[in-house]
């Protein structure tokens, strides 16, 4: 499944307020340094830039050099849908919540742009190096990403981007879509809401671990005096090649997504149509993030065949109960009314998963394991198609007894960018 580029648009289409690269990772070296100016002080810019090199530190893209070669077989981060959605999944993920500092809209669109352009350039594996004298350990991994390490970096927006506590911080109020009202409490809800929502997030996947935590720690720091990090969450998939990945209970997890491989099927249950909301958010997809805590040691004290009726699927096989294999039609009368898959098919939506695992050690009053599923889906609608499935499994999944729900969030992912814009550019055209 390659990323596709339907209507790209390109560099034709950049209007009076595009900017270079070069531009843009010059505002970078300054908000880095905790500085920040407005798109106009180009000048102040310049002379900054100096000072960055006064310092020892040299961009390569502040150099009068060629681009270095860039990785052909990347997935890229220009398109008109982001990547890391439809795209296939990796298997590190670093997810981050940030919150804005600055309540000036120019300072929004200005940590969009930085983070744009080191987006793109580390995902094509344009080198970002900061070298002063020495090699630095971190400078070599992040001007080194090779296209195997498969990096993506999706952005989303949080409900407070648009309104916090009843104020329009960004004048952005009324662009905020319906669809980003909260999940209504469940049954097996234990949410800390420390680790839950946020403005913006930045989800960036790579089969490579350094280089996903490289990367977001790149765009948390470029972020310095603009946004902080509210919240970070780590996982992993197993990586056994081209099958579907197993998650913590041993089962197969994301068989089902075979159902949304097609770009018509995507069209029809991920993307935002035109039509449908804010016209920012066309080609865009709602994701929804939880965290559910997995009780491990209940589990295995659960028989196979108990397991098995749990989810509707032969553990070994993947294979829906009653069948073969794993991609087998699934038969509605063949698994147990109160399966997770039954359940979940019978609400007659799709939704995409693109879920991780996560394990944070021993729970120091009970010693079991701090362990379960970052579960994130995207949709087109999180109120008709996840909502009410959720509400479904929450009340009678025979898997819930052994789930605790603890971060519930929903982020809107705006429509790719095209090169010389930025992502989000279109929420501020309304
Ligand atoms: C820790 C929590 C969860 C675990 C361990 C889990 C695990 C699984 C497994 C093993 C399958 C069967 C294989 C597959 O098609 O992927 C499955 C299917 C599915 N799950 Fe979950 N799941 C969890 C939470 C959720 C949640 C919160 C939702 C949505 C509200 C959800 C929605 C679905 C859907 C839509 C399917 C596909 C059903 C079908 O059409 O066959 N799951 N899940």
């Amino acid at each position: 499944m390659k990323h596709t580029h339907e209507n790209e648009r390109t560099n034709e289409n950049r209007d009076e307020s595009s900017y270079s690269r070069r531009e843009v990772l010059k505002m970078a070296a300054l908000a880095g340094s905790g500085i920040v100016v407005g798109m106009s002080g180009m000048a102040s810019l310049f002379a900054i830039n100096s000072s960055f090199k006064a310092n020892g530190l040299v961009h390569p893209e502040s150099e009068d050099t060629q681009p270095e070669e860039v990785n052909k077989d990347a997935i890229p981060f220009y398109g008109a849908r982001q990547a890391g959605i439809g795209t296939p999944q990796q298997m590190y993920m670093y997810f981050a919540a940030f919150d804005m500092i600055s309540e000036e809209v120019e300072k929004l669109k200005q940590i969009l742009k930085i983070w744009t352009a080191y987006s793109a350039d580390m995902t094509a594996g344009r080198g970002l190096r900061e070298t002063n004298g020495q090699q630095q350990m971190n400078s070599v991994r992040e001007s080194s990403i090779s296209s195997s390490a498969k990096l993506t970096v999706t952005f989303g927006f949080g409900s407070t981007l648009f309104i916090r506590n009843g104020i329009d911080r960004f004048g952005l109020a009324s662009q905020r879509p319906d669809e980003l009202n909260d999940i209504p409490s469940m049954p097996g809800d234990s949410l800390n809401p420390q680790n839950s929502g946020g403005d913006i997030c930045i989800q960036v996947c790579s089969n490579d671990p350094t280089v996903a935590f490289h990367v977001i720690r790149k765009l948390a720091a470029v972020s310095s005096g603009i946004a902080v990090l509210r919240w970070i969450q780590i996982g992993f998939i197993d990586g056994s090649d081209g099958q579907t990945p197993r998650n913590l209970f041993g089962f197969r997890d994301g068989t089902a997504n075979i159902e949304l491989a097609s770009e018509k099927s995507k069209k029809n249950h991920v993307w935002v149509d035109s039509s449908k909301g804010p016209a920012w958010m066309a080609n865009g997809t709602y994701l929804v993030a939880r965290k559910v805590r997995m009780d491990m040691e209940k589990w295995e004290q659960t028989s196979l065949i108990k397991q098995e009726a749990i989810f509707g699927r032969l553990k070994n096989s993947g294979a829906p109960l009653g069948k073969q294999d794993e991609f087998d039609v699934v038969t509605m009368r063949e698994i147990p009314r109160n399966s997770h898959v039954w359940l979940a098919r019978s609400v007659g939506t799709k939704i995409l998963r693109r879920s991780y695992s996560y394990f944070e050690g021993i729970a120091p009053m009970t010693g079991h394991l701090n362990a379960g599923l970052f579960f994130i889906s995207f949709q087109q609608s999180v109120h008709t198609q996840f909502v009410p499935m959720l509400s479904l499994l929450a009340k009678f999944d025979a898997l819930s007894p052994f789930l605790s729900t603890v971060s519930s969030s929903v982020f809107a992912c705006p429509p790719g960018a095209s090169e010389g814009g930025f992502i989000g550019e279109e929420l501020f055209k309304g």
